[in-house]
């Protein structure tokens, strides 16, 4: 440029240097204000990210002390990576200067702070030191120490050429400051396994060859801009990292059709031995349990129907002469609970499905009875065997064919002597020369 000292304005587009510089390449750089120090730079990405390195380039001197910083909550709070100055323990005498040991523990370098080289100088920083051996990348200290959502670094100290060592005024510092031509920041798009390729999150458009984007196209039905929960309905295992040989796909809930939303409970899974903690919200058509796979108290599964049928669940139908409960029946059949689907529950001396007949012996279905119906009072004598002793509803018993009575308690006319002979009585058989007759 031929002019060479004109003050750095960002209201006029020649002489601006705008931060956009450093990510879009150009000829151009970034600048900052003559003579300020603490300056600092903040990238806010569309979502999280897994950082790896980062690798500033400086037009002019690389400062004299520096931090890079991230935040992995958008914003909120912010943790240091590494602190940089030409003299660590003068500048940061807090931080520790030694070599590291963890990928974790936060050091000042040295090496990136010299006044050489004037120009095209660089910082690199690698958040994992190849020199480190990691045991376990998919960590949790490691995977914290990835996680980004923001990047800040903060220049701190501008390099001088020696002139500010008596006297470090701003009128001295005027003719320095800071200026980046390119940052590179290399990651990935951070979607815990469940995905291999990443989209823009919407609303940010796709610039540029070699930008990674923050939404994950998720699989193995997750759900999220980074994969991190499990997608509608499919709450019946917890969420989970996919793993190199298990994917952790997450799986449907089953709520035969009956509900629409479901979710994971912990309690459950454990108590199904890990096999199922998926729990349907608000069953339908009267149905109710964790998989809407019951009917609700007044309801019976119809076993004609499929488990999916909205109308599975039909009403009971009990009669409430012979009921007891208020009407309500076996909801499903279970033969070792002795339950039969649709049965009510009936009164000591009722029975039928819906509670409508006396048993054999009795007789009289009524309301007011609290047993239902009432024993026959038939002499045992007198009564056929074969059939029910007496009629259901009048009580009259049935009797053998020389015995009459509503009891079955009496001989016929010319009959005597009620016993347990399969006629019930003998003949009077009196002799016709000398009785009036046969009685
Ligand atoms: C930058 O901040 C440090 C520490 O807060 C302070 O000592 C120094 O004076 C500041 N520099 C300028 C130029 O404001
Ligand atoms: C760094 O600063 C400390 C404290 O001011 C000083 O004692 C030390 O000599 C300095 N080191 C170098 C290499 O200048
Ligand atoms: C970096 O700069 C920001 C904003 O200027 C400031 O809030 C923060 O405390 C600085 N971080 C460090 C480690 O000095
Ligand atoms: C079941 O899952 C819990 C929680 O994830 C875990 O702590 C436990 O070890 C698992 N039990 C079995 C038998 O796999």
């Amino acid at each position: 440029e031929s002019d060479k000292c004109f003050e750095c304005d960002d209201s006029i587009h020649k002489k601006s240097h705008p931060i956009q510089n450093v990510i879009y390449l150009t000829d151009s750089w970034w600048q900052s204000v003559n003579g300020e120090e603490n300056v600092s730079i903040r990238l806010n990405l569309e979502a999280e990210f897994h950082f790896t390195h980062l690798i500033i380039k400086f037009k002019t001197f690389r400062p004299a002390a520096m931090v890079i910083e991230r935040s992995a909550d958008f914003g909120r709070s912010w943790r240091p990576y590494r602190f940089f100055a030409q003299n660590c323990s003068r500048t940061f005498p807090q931080v520790s200067s030694g070599s590291l040991r963890h990928n974790n523990d936060v050091i000042c370098e040295e090496r990136y702070s010299d006044i050489e080289p004037s120009t095209d100088g660089e910082v690199i920083y690698k958040v994992l030191d190849p020199a480190i051996h990691v045991k376990d990348p998919y960590g949790l200290d490691i995977q914290e120490l990835l996680r980004i959502t923001n990047l800040r670094i903060n220049l701190t100290k501008l390099n001088t050429l020696g002139d500010d060592l008596l006297d470090r005024r701003s009128d001295v510092l005027q003719k320095y400051y800071f200026a980046i031509k390119e940052l590179v920041v290399r990651g990935s798009c951070f979607c815990y396994g469940h995905a291999s390729e990443c989209a823009p999150v919407p609303g940010v458009s796709a610039r540029g060859p070699g930008m990674i984007h923050g939404r994950c196209v998720c699989k193995h039905k997750t759900e999220g801009l980074n994969c991190e929960r499990c997608r509608d309905f499919h709450h019946d295992l917890p969420w989970s990292p996919a793993e190199a040989l298990e994917p952790h796909t997450c799986r449907e809930c089953e709520c035969h059709g009956h509900a629409s939303s479901c979710h994971f409970d912990m309690a459950v899974y454990l108590a199904t031995g890990n096999s199922s903690g998926g729990v349907c919200d608000l069953c339908l058509h009267n149905t109710m349990g964790r998989n809407c796979e019951s009917c609700r108290p007044f309801y019976y599964k119809d076993p004609q129907r499929d488990p999916r049928d909205p109308q599975v669940c039909r009403p009971c139908d009990c009669d409430p002469v012979g009921s007891l409960e208020g009407g309500v029946c076996d909801g499903h059949t279970d033969l070792d609970l002795g339950q039969i689907s649709g049965q009510c529950r009936c009164k000591d001396n009722v029975r039928g499905l819906r509670c409508d007949d006396c048993k054999d012996g009795f007789y009289g279905l009524s309301l007011s009875d609290p047993q239902g119906c009432q024993p026959c009072s038939c002499d045992p004598r007198g009564i056929v065997l074969m059939a029910a002793p007496c009629d259901q509803i009048s009580g009259d018993c049935s009797c053998k064919r020389y015995v009459t009575g509503r009891y079955c308690d009496q001989c016929l006319p010319g009959f005597w002597g009620l016993s347990d002979h399969v006629s019930g009585c003998r003949s009077c058989d009196c002799d016709v020369g000398g009785a009036l007759h046969n009685r």
